[in-house]
């Protein structure tokens, strides 16, 4: 890796679908970028197409010392950075009991302690001549309880309101949002996910890069929150006033139809 001046932009799950938009995004905007994910060879990929100051180095977000390793490596190479942007996350579904022990800890860790620990990381090493900003990708997901996609939910709500606690300890010097997408066409086991759900799928979907539009928008505007799509904005306003029992029996019914488990798979 290389070392260089300039402020960074830090990006987690930059390989995934989502990810992968935020990076062509903020590269069209002439933004230095740091990526990070789990494996070397597609960060090294990822890296070859886009601006060639762009730079890398793997972490396993749910692993303390990986995650220890990678700031060494980013103090190494002497980076500041503007932004983090953190993407990565881990949209296990099924049942709860159907869940191992791997499974509770990933989701858990990747989605919510990886971003606090990132986080406080990305503080110390902020430039401080600039405002910072920091984006969290959160879910329409973690509005409601979940039946049947509970952890996953509750991880998307602890991550909305670390960030909006945040932002008030912050206010002075960084931005920060957390942006809620509804269904985003990125993996294929989420697209078949979506055509099973009819109309309602079609009307909720927005592309990686509609969202990844939207969010850098959000952040630059130093929004709290902000639901992704209009659909589901109308979604949440049209359900706010249900009795949260009646959420929850429509959202068990619908949601116990599919899983999703792509993540241990993959290992
Ligand atoms: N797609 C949707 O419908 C949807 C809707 C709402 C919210 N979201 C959120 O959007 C974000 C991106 O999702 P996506 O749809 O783009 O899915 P994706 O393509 O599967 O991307 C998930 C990313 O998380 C990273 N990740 C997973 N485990 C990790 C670990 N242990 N260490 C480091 N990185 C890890 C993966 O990195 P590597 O594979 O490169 O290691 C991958 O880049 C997630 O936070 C998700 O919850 C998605």
């Amino acid at each position: 890796m290389i070392s260089a001046n300039k402020e960074y932009t830090l990006i987690t799950g930059a390989c995934g679908g989502l990810g992968g938009a935020f990076c062509r995004e903020l590269s069209l905007r002439g933004e230095s970028l740091f990526l990070t994910g789990r494996s070397e060879e597609r960060l090294n990929a990822l890296k070859s197409e886009l601006p060639e100051d762009t730079l890398c180095y793997p972490c396993d977000l749910s692993d303390g010392e990986s995650r220890r390793r990678f700031f060494e490596e980013v103090d190494r190479a002497k980076i500041s950075f503007r932004r983090l942007v953190y993407v990565a996350g881990v949209d296990i579904q099924k049942g709860f009991e159907r869940y191992t022990e791997e499974g509770i800890v990933l989701q858990a860790r990747v989605n919510f302690e990886g971003a606090v620990s990132f986080t406080r990381a990305f503080l110390s090493r902020l430039d401080t001549k600039v405002r910072g900003e920091i984006l969290y990708v959160g879910s329409v997901s973690g509005i409601y309880p979940m039946p049947y996609f509970a952890l996953y939910s509750a991880t998307k709500k602890a991550l909305e309101q670390f960030s909006s606690a945040l932002r008030v300890e912050l206010r002075r010097r960084v931005n920060v949002t957390c942006v809620l997408p509804g269904a985003i066409p990125t993996r294929e086991d989420i697209k078949a996910n979506i055509s099973t759900q009819g109309l309602w799928g079609k009307l909720a979907v927005k592309s990686p890069q509609a969202v990844a539009k939207a969010s850098l928008k959000a952040v630059s505007r130093n929004k709290r929150k902000v639901i992704i799509g209009f659909w589901n904005k109308l979604m949440r306003a049209f359900t706010a006033m249900l009795p949260l029992s009646w959420k929850m029996k429509f959202i068990a019914k619908k949601w116990s139809k599919t899983e999703k488990d792509a993540f241990l798979q993959e290992k």
